[in-house]
């Protein structure tokens, strides 16, 4: 089994003597209830790099809803047996006091791609992500950094900070792992009802269309319309947004001129889904 650490000092030293020994070392950050959407991460991580530290930290922070939190699954003895066959060197799952002791003050908060989309319906919580992911790069130190494509207002938060801050980790996007039937892997599926997972991969396929409508030069808002409709007639309760943005920026794009990527976040059966693709 992969070792668990959970103390600085520990992964410190442990991080000292792999760049001592001049070799290179990745971060993986997760909340874990690992998933294979985690796992490709995991595995490009083990591909760019010498050595590979999953973090395991369900991050206080980033939940504006308690009950939210203490939902969270936490399985982390089901985490360390599917990291094990992959051979990563560290899991450092550190506890909330040690990451966020008394007094803590410090919030790192970026401007402009936080705003709107997750960030419009989940206030503070992109404050949060951006803490949490400095704060693990400071702790592992780490030169490589994965992230999904599935979060991708989140990648954007991660690369926007690394630049404005100047931090000497390489941001690296993976793509969004789906299940056979379009879905997009997240530990969100589980709580779906069993008539729920057959309407959930519509998302996925109703924003394919879009993509390939808005492609053919056919009007954004008529498209983004149409999605909606054909959403809440699938059975979804309420999207709480449907954009199309530009992919580099994030900024809203009422034409269709440019690389841009289609975002989503919708109910269905209790359960929010968040999805996006490259348009
Ligand atoms: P978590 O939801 O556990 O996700 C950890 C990483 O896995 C994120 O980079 C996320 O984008 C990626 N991921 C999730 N589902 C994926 C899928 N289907 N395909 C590819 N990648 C996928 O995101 C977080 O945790 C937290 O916000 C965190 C960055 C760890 C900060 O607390």
């Amino acid at each position: 089994m992969t070792d668990i650490i959970r103390d600085l000092e520990t992964l410190r030293s442990r991080v000292r003597a792999w760049k001592h020994a001049g070799e290179t070392v990745a971060v993986v950050p997760t909340m874990g209830a690992l998933h294979f959407g985690h796992l490709s991460l995991v595995e490009a991580a083990k591909t760019g790099a010498d050595r590979v530290i999953v973090t395991i930290f369900v991050n206080p922070k980033q939940f504006n809803n308690p009950d939210d939190l203490a939902k969270y699954p936490r399985t982390e003895e089901a985490d360390a047996k599917l990291l094990a066959p992959l051979g990563i060197d560290v899991i450092f799952a550190p506890a909330a006091a040690a990451v966020y002791p008394v007094g803590f003050a410090t919030t790192v908060s970026v401007a402009g791609v936080s705003q709107g989309l997750c960030g419009a319906d989940r206030p503070g919580h992109f404050d949060g992500v951006a803490t949490i992911v400095c704060k693990l790069f400071m702790m592992t130190g780490a030169e490589l950094a994965y992230f999904g494509e599935k979060d991708f207002q989140q990648l954007m938060v991660v690369r926007q900070m690394v630049r404005d801050l100047a931090i000497a980790v390489d941001v690296i996007g993976c793509a969004t792992v789906r299940g056979p039937d379009g879905l997009a892997l997240s530990s969100r599926n589980k709580h779906l009802a069993a008539d729920d997972l057959k309407i959930a991969p519509q998302l996925y396929a109703r924003m394919c269309k879009a993509s390939n409508q808005l492609r053919r030069g056919v009007d954004v808002a008529e498209v983004l319309a149409e999605v909606r409709a054909d959403l809440l007639q699938d059975g979804f309760s309420a999207v709480d947004y449907l954009e199309l943005r530009r992919a580099s920026d994030l900024q809203p794009m009422p034409v269709c001129d440019g690389p841009a990527r289609l975002l989503a976040a919708a109910w269905l059966g209790g359960v929010r889904l968040i999805d996006n693709i490259a348009v």
